[in-house]
């Protein structure tokens, strides 16, 4: 497969991520909306990408390792653009710990699994006593992830052009697969002109067992675990698992 070099690929993808979010709503700028007022301030979305969520939860601090991605928050955002850190999550430090955290979308499924435990420190240290993070991400469906394999998936399209997406599995005992973006042009006569091929995305999958211990590892407390954004709880028929945490008053 064709593609553009670059050290991040999610420089890239910032641009496919931008019209495939134009074509399809995601149902969970609300549910960060109503927990962010729940909680103190500050707060702050990690990998705040090119500010989807943040438009509607209005965070003070977005975190993110690619400039592509947080020049496009800026733009999309303006005048109410929370103050904006470039960094990676596992090293990320706040000018003042935060109230409430979220990380939507997946985000925590591209952190290598090498480095989940120092991001999840990294994000206790940057949280207050007391305070809280959030994120989401699939539950893992084997016979899907197996089905799926070097598909090509369509997920939209306009009159001008069209997203597929390609999941490649590299190893099940490390749980990661890899995404391939595509976009096709398509001329007004409906003939497709061109694609272009965005570069490998990792996608590391964790089973909801890993993840308690993991959080449980790196000292945060576990407040709620849902299934969906409505806030039903986490069954095993939950396609997504959103975890609520708590940072321990006592450290
Ligand atoms: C799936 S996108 C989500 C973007 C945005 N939160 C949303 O919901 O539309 C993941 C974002 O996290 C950022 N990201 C991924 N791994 C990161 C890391 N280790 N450190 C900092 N940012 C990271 C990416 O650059 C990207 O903007």
């Amino acid at each position: 497969m064709k593609q553009s070099k670059s050290a991040n690929p999610f420089d890239q993808w910032s641009e496919l991520l931008e019209l495939w979010h134009g074509l399809v709503d995601v149902e969970d700028k609300r549910f960060y909306q109503l927990l962010a007022k729940r909680f103190n301030r500050p707060t702050v979305e990690l990998g705040i990408g090119d500010g989807r969520v943040a438009a509607t939860v209005a965070p003070d601090y977005g975190v993110d390792f690619s400039p592509v991605m947080l020049e496009k928050c800026r733009k999309r955002l303006g005048t109410s653009c929370p103050y904006l850190i470039e960094a990676d999550l596992k090293l990320y430090h706040l000018p003042e710990r935060a109230g409430f955290s979220y990380a939507p979308l997946n985000t925590i499924s591209h952190i290598e699994p090498n480095d989940r435990e120092t991001v999840f420190r990294t994000i206790l240290q940057n949280t207050k006593p007391g305070g809280y993070f959030a994120f989401d991400t699939i539950v893992p469906d084997l016979d899907k992830i197996k089905m799926r394999d070097r598909a090509q998936i369509y997920r939209g399209r306009t009159n001008s052009f069209a997203i597929y997406e390609v999941s490649e599995v590299k190893s099940y005992e490390r749980q990661e697969f890899v995404l391939h973006g595509i976009i096709e042009s398509i001329a007004p006569n409906g003939e497709v002109t061109g694609k272009r091929y965005f570069p490998e995305l990792s996608f590391f999958y964790m089973f909801p067992e890993q993840i308690r211990s993991l959080v449980e590892r790196t000292g945060w407390q576990i407040e709620s675990v849902w299934g969906d954004f409505d806030e039903t709880p986490l069954t095993e028929e939950s396609r997504m698992q959103i975890w609520l945490l708590k940072h321990p008053e006592s450290r």
